[in-house]
């Protein structure tokens, strides 16, 4: 049997690569990582999940203590904004867990290999100066910036999520190009923090992907909060000029165009999967039209030996579910058996209320066949109520016939935490049944889940 310095290599260390990474070392594995970035972490740590959370957190704070929130609690407050100190606790949290990646992987006795990997035959990868070979190699390669046809990305007037999260300054007119996850969220940080913030989405509705309802209380709650939508419109061009930019947009359908003025845009069109200069033609892989590396149930490539997790592959690109792939890979390479239920892969967005979701929509469970359908306000939960928190609902679809569980939606300040309920709840098969005659403590937000699978067969009690 061939000799080869590793048992596994991975390709990237995002929440995928690095998880994968500690996995296989946890199991006896000999794991090498190869990372071109200073730090580990990969687009989550580094520019995505992590600092994004660190400002919204900061500006809803911010945002209470201007808005008046603050004063309804008796708390009077006026604020004054230090953004120096504010990306300062956003550069913290991310060197503080980028470095406890570096910890974890010296725990391990991981070797990262400093550098871009590129394939040079199907063992071997060339990081740097120097080329190692490896049983098997994993591809976690994550994904960037899918960029807008003839708009310039200078981080500085035309930003991308990267750029959006260290503005030397609060615009006074952002626009958002894309009405999905990044646009809401970094958004919703600069709306917070004084800016006008005017978002273009090409299609009919915002956050594609998410229940219809939600799709639309959403949007509602975010224009409450003073984000303007320009729905159905799709920007044809942007020239900057003197550090303002002008757009140029139209109907998405076509008709008469106009333009906007603004001093940041921020283009969060979508994310496309990293592949490029990894060699992929050296070992004969080739990508599907999306550019995605496809896999096995396994996580498998059509290449023996070589696997991929994460971005760079099918299914939604979210950092929980690169994580439990990377898990799962490692487990499959050491010959256990890992497994990722891509049916229950929870989304959420981290605005004030957030949004979340796990399973079908409502839409896409009334094509498989009958449904029911739950719904409970928040305005009617006890603790929503009392601390001031209005706005959202949940939603239990569940099939007709079985009562199992098909799909949880909610809007509320901690459906992110709530919706964590649900994903297990479906992983166990349970009914709504099972779920309104689960104990929840009072009074907890979580209520509201209970009350909303009461409502399935028709009988919750606050409404
Ligand atoms: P990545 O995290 O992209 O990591 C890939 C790594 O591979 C990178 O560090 C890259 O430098 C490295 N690499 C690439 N090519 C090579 C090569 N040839 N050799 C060596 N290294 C290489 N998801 C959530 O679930 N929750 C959130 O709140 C959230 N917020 C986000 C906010 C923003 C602004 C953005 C942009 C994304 C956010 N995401 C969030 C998405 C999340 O970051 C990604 O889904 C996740 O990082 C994907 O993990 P990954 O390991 O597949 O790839
Ligand atoms: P997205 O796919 O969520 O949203 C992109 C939006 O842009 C869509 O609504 C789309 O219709 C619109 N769009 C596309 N082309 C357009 C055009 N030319 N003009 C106007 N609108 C256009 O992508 P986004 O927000 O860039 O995020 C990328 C990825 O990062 C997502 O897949 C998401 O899963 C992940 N992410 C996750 C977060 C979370 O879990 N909280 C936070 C941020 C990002």
């Amino acid at each position: 049997m061939a000799d080869f310095d590793y048992d596994v290599l991975v390709i990237g260390s995002g929440p995928g690569g690095y998880v994968a990474a500690i996995r296989a070392a946890q199991l006896g594995l000999k794991t090498a990582c190869a990372e071109g970035r200073e730090t580990l972490g990969g687009t989550c740590l580094n520019v995505g999940c992590i600092p994004s959370k660190a400002m919204l957190h900061a500006s809803e704070y911010y945002d209470a203590a201007a808005n008046g929130s603050f004063a309804k609690l008796g708390i009077k407050v006026k604020p004054e904004l230090d953004l120096d100190t504010m990306h300062g606790q956003r550069k913290d949290a991310v060197k503080g867990l980028t470095g406890g990646i570096e910890f974890l992987f010296k725990k391990n006795k991981i070797e990262w290999l400093k550098g871009y990997g590129t394939f040079t035959g199907p063992n071997s990868v060339k990081v740097g100066d120097r080329t190692v070979t490896a049983r098997n190699i994993v591809i976690a390669t994550g994904s960037s910036v899918t960029p807008l046809p003839g708009v310039e990305i200078d981080q500085k007037v035309v930003v991308d999520s990267t750029g959006a999260l260290e503005l030397a300054k609060v615009p006074d007119h952002m626009v958002v190009i894309g009405g999905g996850v990044i646009g809401l969220e970094l958004g919703s940080v600069w709306r917070r923090l004084g800016a006008k913030v005017t978002c273009v989405e090409f299609l009919d509705q915002i956050l594609p992907g998410f229940d219809g309802e939600v799709r639309k209380e959403a949007n509602k709650i975010m224009k409450k909060q003073g984000i303007e939508f320009k729905l159905g419109t799709k920007v044809t061009g942007v020239t900057v000029k003197g550090g303002k930019a002008t757009l140029t947009v139209e109907p998405a359908k076509g008709g008469a165009s106009e333009t906007i003025e603004a001093d940041c845009v921020l283009v969060s069109i979508g994310r496309r999967p990293n592949t490029e200069g990894l060699g992929l033609d050296k070992i004969g892989l080739a990508t599907n039209n999306r550019g995605q590396i496809e896999t096995d149930h396994d996580f498998r490539t059509s290449v023996p030996g070589v696997w991929a997790i994460g971005d760079v592959i099918p299914g939604p690109m979210l950092a929980h579910k690169a994580e439990d792939e990377g898990i799962a890979v490692a487990e499959n390479i050491a010959g256990l058996t890992g497994i990722v239920n891509h049916d229950v892969i929870p989304s959420v967005v981290y605005t004030m209320p957030e949004i979340a979701g796990v399973g079908l929509t409502e839409e896409q469970a009334r094509e498989k066949g009958e449904v029911k359908v739950g719904k409970f306000p928040m305005l009617a939960n006890s603790r929503a109520k009392t601390n001031h928190e209005p706005d959202g609902f949940v939603k239990v679809v569940a099939d007709a016939k079985t009562d199992r569980v098909l799909g949880v939606w909610c809007i509320a300040s901690v459906a992110g935490t709530m919706i964590a309920q649900a994903a297990q709840a479906m992983e166990f098969g349970a009914t709504s049944e099972d779920i309104a005659y689960t104990c929840h403590a009072h009074p907890t937000h979580s209520e509201a889940l209970k009350e909303a699978a009461m409502a399935v067969t028709g009988k919750p009690i606050h409404i």
